[in-house]
């Protein structure tokens, strides 16, 4: 059976119909074309498919796309709202916290959603919230910097 599911992505509103099993992260990739939110696991562990929904961090794969009926969802391409990369995208590329970047979005979103809420972390709440992604490269030390750097330009910048 299909549904019509109304939301906004990334700051535009549209209009989508997806079967009762269809996943957000699946809507959103297969589509919406919004190919920066990745499938890892689908069973809610690496985090690969991490996006906003209503401003709070939701593993799309763990989420339906009629559960997104009029929510406000962001992705990673919506980020930074236009062709400038955001400050905690930039602060990955500085650190070099990605190597093969299946991971990077996943983890910018988490970061993002982090500072949002909590502009000054400790590393052990940087480490906290970044426990619900994987990365299969970096040995997470970039990417724990990074996350602090962001911190301090997003700081810089209020
Ligand atoms: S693909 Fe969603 S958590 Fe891995
Ligand atoms: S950079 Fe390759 S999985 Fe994280």
């Amino acid at each position: 059976m299909k549904h019509t599911v109304d939301l906004t992505v990334n700051g535009e509103a549209c209009s989508e119909t997806v079967e009762a099993r269809t996943l957000l992260v699946h809507l959103l990739r297969d589509q919406l074309g919004l190919t920066g939110t990745h499938v890892g696991c689908v069973v809610g562990e690496c985090g690969a498919c991490s996006v906003l929904v209503d401003g709070k961090l939701v593993k799309s794969c763990l989420m339906l796309a009629v559960q997104a009926d009029g929510r406000d969802v962001t992705t990673i391409e919506g980020l930074s709202g236009g062709a400038a990369l955001h400050p905690v995208q930039e602060a990955f590329v500085q650190r070099f916290a990605l190597q093969c970047g299946f991971c990077t979005p996943g983890f910018v979103m988490a970061a993002h959603a982090l500072l949002c809420a909590n502009p000054d972390p400790t590393e052990a709440e940087i480490r906290q919230v970044l426990s619900s992604n994987l990365c299969m490269c970096t040995g997470y030390v970039q990417i724990v910097e990074a996350v602090k750097e962001a911190a301090a330009r997003l700081r810089s910048c209020t």
